[in-house]
Order: C-alpha cells, then structure tokens, then sequence
C-alpha cells in the first residue's frame, strides 16, 4: 500500500516505545486487509502527554494505543471513556469518532480471549497475581464470568479491587488460594527480561492451566515451570495479539485473522522485522 495523501494516520504513544511490536502488527494488518494507513511510535514525555493528545485530535490522528506511563494520566485529556475504560481507570485503545476521543481498555479482553484458547473461563476460580494497570483490567473483565482472587505485594492495591466484586489479598497468602484455583495468572511484571519466578515451583500442581502476561521472555520461568509440571499454559504474546486485535476492530470494525497477527509478533519478538 503506497502512502499518499488520503492515508490514516494511527501509533503508539508511551514512553519507552522503541522496543514494541505493535508498529510491527499492525502495519502488517492494514497492508492485510488492503487499508491505506500507517502506524507509528511515539514517544511522549509524561509532562507533553496533553500536548501530544491534543495535537493528535488536531491532526486527525484516527487511533491510538497508549502505554507506560500514560495509560492512566490519559484519561484526563479524553472527550468520552466507555464504560471499561472509566472502571479500570486506564485506557490503552483512543478512536477517533468524527473528532471526538474517545478512550477504550481492550486488556481485559484481549486476556480472558487468550486464556479462552485453552479453558472455559466462564464460572471458574481465577487467581490474579498482581494488581497494577493488567492486573486490574484482567480482574475487571473476568470478574464478570468468574470467581475472582487478586493476590499483591501491596495489600491495598489489591483491596481496592474489590469494588468489582473480587476478593483482594497479600501475596504472602499465595500457598492458600492456589490450592483453591482453577487458573492462575501471573500479572505482575516479574519474569520480565529476567529468570525469576512469583511462583514457587512446588505449589504448581497439572490441573491448574497457568497464563503468564509477560512476554519477554516468551517462556517465562514460570511457564517452563508449569509445563514441567504438567499444567496447559498460555503465553503474554496471545494477550498482546488479542489485545491488539480489539484496538483494531475498534478502529476499522475488522474482525483479524489472529494466527498470522501471532506469527508477525512472533517474528518481530525474534527480531526478524
Ligand atoms: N501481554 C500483554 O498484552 C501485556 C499487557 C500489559 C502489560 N503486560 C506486562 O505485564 C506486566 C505488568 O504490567 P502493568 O502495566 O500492570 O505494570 P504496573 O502497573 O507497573 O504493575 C506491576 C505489578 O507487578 C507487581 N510487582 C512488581 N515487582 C514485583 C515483585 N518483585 N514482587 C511482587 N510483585 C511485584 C506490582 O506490585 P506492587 O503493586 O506491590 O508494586 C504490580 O502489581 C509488565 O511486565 C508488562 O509488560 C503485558
């Protein structure tokens, strides 16, 4: 698709952004689906953030997908949040509605579709480790189909969430609800470009299917630990597809193809584009 003068312009806005694969994805999916747009990254100071949102509605920037550390801050600055988004407190996905911004969260459901690969969400006992921006949108959107338990290093941040109908606790009663699990997701960010585990090994038991948001590496530690085990796992790429995924089928009402989404992020996370 040639870039000309009727091409839509849609990013990523955060800080940093260099390292993404969301240019990668979907750049790969409008030459897909024949859409003359392009998408860039932008990297926005904390203190620009108003003025990179205002210049994009003044541009008619038609999307945008915000990350750290704006996804909070940004919800200030937008005309309208849906409903998630104003819940969660956090917007990842802005459209631009005939000049309007409006602010969507498409984590939660980029997560619940991941896990969906693989169990039944739907009445089951979830345990959340984590309660930072993921770990909060996964607890929102689950919570709505199933038995939720949102377990953090920070006892308070996870007590808040119990405004949407989930059980918060510490991290330290980890041994106890995960006996009581069905599915087990890590959402903090340890493991991250690091060989370390939130849990240990000797609690993993093969009923329990375990999701790991974190992508880099995309076999955790935790996952390789859970496979060992026995459980059926899923990694942080899957969310990140289907997260990416909903932003686009809010901007253009596609509906994608989210095998090859995985295999363009697959190459790009092996740096091969
Ligand atoms: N796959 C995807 O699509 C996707 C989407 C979003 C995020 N992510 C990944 O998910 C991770 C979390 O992202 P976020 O936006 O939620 O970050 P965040 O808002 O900064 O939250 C970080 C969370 O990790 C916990 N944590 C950090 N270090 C810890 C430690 N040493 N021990 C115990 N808990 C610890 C924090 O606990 P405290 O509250 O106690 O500090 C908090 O719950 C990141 O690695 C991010 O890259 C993946």
């Amino acid at each position: 698709m040639d870039i000309n003068a009727k091409t839509k312009v849609y990013g990523l806005i955060g800080k940093p952004v260099r390292h993404s694969l969301s240019p990668i994805m979907h750049n790969a999916l409008f030459e897909k689906y024949n859409i003359n747009a392009v998408y860039l990254a932008f990297e926005v100071e904390l203190g620009r953030l108003r003025d990179a949102i205002m210049g994009a509605k003044a541009l008619g920037i038609m999307g945008l997908n915000v990350t750290m550390p704006h996804k909070v801050e940004v919800t200030k600055f937008l005309d309208e949040l849906s409903d998630e988004a104003r819940e969660i407190g956090s917007v990842n996905t802005i459209a631009n509605e005939d000049g309007r911004l409006v602010g969507y969260n498409t984590d939660g459901i980029g997560a619940r579709k991941a896990l969906e690969r693989v169990t039944e969400v739907e009445g089951s006992k979830v345990l959340i480790l984590g309660a930072g921006g993921a770990g909060r949108a996964i607890a929102y959107e689950l919570s709505k189909v199933a038995e939720v338990v949102v377990l953090n290093r920070t006892l308070e941040k996870a007590k808040e969430l119990e405004k949407f109908g989930v059980k918060g606790d510490s991290l330290e009663e980890l041994p106890y609800y995960i006996e009581w699990a069905d599915i087990l997701i890590n959402a903090t960010s340890v493991g991250m470009g690091e060989e370390r585990s939130i849990v240990p090994k000797n609690l993993l038991r093969p009923s329990l299917v375990v999701m790991d948001i974190v992508y880099k590496p995309l076999l955790t530690r935790l996952l390789r630990d859970a496979r060992s085990m026995g459980c059926v796992t899923v990694d942080g790429l899957w969310m990140l597809v289907y997260q990416g995924a909903e932003s686009f089928k809010i901007w253009t009402g596609v509906e994608v193809d989210v095998e090859f989404m995985r295999r363009v992020a697959l190459e790009g996370l092996r740096g091969g584009r």
